[in-house]
């Protein structure tokens, strides 16, 4: 396996270290920062933090050029891709801090460039998308979450929003009715661009928040995401320890 992550809010614990690889400019713009070569396991693994560099100004979810990130990896040489995604959580299988290995998807973004297809780099392609996430990796990372003991949650559906602001309670009572367990505002048009690629895409999700209108009177959701953050992304950087560690 030649792993990629693409880390998502609070990705300076998986960037610390590694060295920064000199890339051509492709055809599709801006990545969002450097790709750096790091060691996991033993393992060489490349590394990009998906809202820009820690320290510099967040590039927003809408803004993100997804095509040129997934393009850089694959010209990269990597198959597999896994995204780390920080979530908040709407239905009980995914509570406040825990891990959750989305299973499926429903797309309510808008506007972004999402496909290669009907391009010059690429001809028209439909491609198949029932199941959005690598079975093959989600196995891998199920595994070496049972290996080292950590509560990764085995399926779930993931509502892309377009944010950046976060969602109304409605909006949040729409998405249960549609059957989301999780909303985030990054999984989409990463995993279609991902397929296209024809790369193994999977991602972990870190539940930071409980959904709008979701939480208790008086509990603030941003108040929820710092307490919640740190220590979830120190699991989810121990899964992909793991996840290496038999490769
Ligand atoms: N909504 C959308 N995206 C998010 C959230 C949320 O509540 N928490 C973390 N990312």
């Amino acid at each position: 396996m030649r792993l990629g992550i693409i880390a998502g809010s609070g990705a300076a614990a998986f960037l610390a270290g590694g060295q920064r690889l000199a890339l051509a400019k492709g055809p599709w713009g801006d990545i969002s920062g450097p790709v750096r070569r790091v060691a996991i396991a033993g393992h060489e693994v490349l590394l990009m933090s998906r809202h820009g560099e820690p320290g510099s100004r967040a590039i927003a979810p809408h803004a993100v050029n997804y095509r040129a990130n997934i393009w850089a990896f694959r010209e990269l040489g990597v198959d597999h891709l896994l995204g780390i995604n920080t979530v908040g959580g709407i239905s009980a299988r995914a509570a406040c801090g825990s891990l959750v290995l989305p299973d499926q998807l429903i797309d309510y973004s808008w506007g972004r460039e999402h496909s290669y297809s009907g391009t010059a780099a690429m001809p028209l392609r439909h491609v198949e998308f029932t199941a959005p996430f690598c079975a093959r990796l989600r196995a891998l990372l199920l595994e070496a979450a049972s290996r080292a003991g950590i509560d990764l949650r085995p399926g779930g559906t993931y509502g892309v929003t377009q944010g950046p602001r976060l969602e109304t309670a409605a909006e949040i009572d729409r998405m249960e009715r549609d059957g989301c367990d999780l909303v985030g505002m990054t999984a989409m048009p990463e995993a279609g661009l991902a397929r296209e690629l024809d790369l193994s895409y999977a991602i972990c999700c870190v539940v930071v928040n409980q959904a709008a209108g979701r939480a208790p009177p008086g509990v603030g959701i941003h108040g929820e995401i710092a307490s919640n953050l740190h220590a979830g992304l120190a699991q989810a950087e121990r899964l992909v320890r793991e996840l290496l560690s038999v490769d």
